[in-house]
């Protein structure tokens, strides 16, 4: 059966349900976390959690950002928080675990504990995940386990569902799996393009990705 968008009642609201729902402020880690993020383009999160750390809404440092594409915009933010920035040019190594291994290389420099994937387009290897267990966090415009992968919102809209979301989990080796931290959900509208539903998802992707940060320092603290 069809549904005429015309009767269906939508307001436009961006409400959505965020689960689980975490008190950032009993949350917050004694010590500074040392955050390096990894970034592949515009940055708008990594923008968020320079604020939240600003803002004492997160008990980090950034360390470093490591970005893979030169004309990445996120390299003009990590300027703009004078966060020091290194260009790790994917197109220059061969293999992906030679890339992870100059990844490695960097944030040990920079005494990075926890590795931020926050829009970071390429394959993690295991490379990085033995240097840093249960350490490396990623976030996705989606409700894992659905629509992993490249152009989630796309895969969302073409699936016409009527919820997605977005995930921060803890990373594994396969693509956008692992353990999940926060998940938000947000509603598909009938008029969605791609462009739209994904400012609505990372609107909620601003919402949770520093609590999810502070929620794994926690877990990780609690299990020892
Ligand atoms: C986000 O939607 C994130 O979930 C995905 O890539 C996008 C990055 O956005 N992995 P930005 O560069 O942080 O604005």
């Amino acid at each position: 059966m069809t549904v005429q968008p015309s009767i269906l009642s939508q307001d436009n609201s961006t409400s959505s349900l965020v689960s689980p729902l975490v008190p950032p402020e009993k949350l917050q880690p004694e010590e500074p976390l040392k955050l390096g993020i990894m970034a592949s383009g515009n940055g708008s999160n990594f923008e968020v959690l320079a604020e939240a750390i600003q803002e004492q809404r997160l008990n980090a440092n950034i360390q470093v950002l490591i970005y893979n594409n030169p004309e990445a915009k996120v390299r003009e933010r990590a300027d703009r928080w004078g966060v020091p920035a290194v260009l790790l040019n994917h197109r220059e190594f061969k293999q992906r675990e030679d890339l992870d291994r100059a990844i490695v290389e960097v944030l040990q420099q920079y005494q990075v504990e926890w590795v931020i994937m926050a829009g970071w387009m390429r394959v993690t290897t295991q490379v990085l995940l033995n240097a840093f267990p249960n350490k490396v966090i990623n976030i996705h415009p989606s409700l894992l386990p659905s629509f992993r992968g490249l152009r989630a919102v796309e895969q969302a809209l073409d699936a016409g569902v009527k919820i997605t979301g977005c995930t921060v989990h803890l990373a594994s080796l396969e693509v956008d799996s692992g353990p999940i931290l926060i998940q938000a959900a947000v509603p598909v509208l009938a008029d969605d393009t791609p462009e739209t539903l994904h400012a609505r998802i990372q609107v909620q992707e601003h919402h949770i990705f520093p609590e999810a940060i502070a929620l794994a320092a926690r877990l990780e603290e609690v299990r020892g």
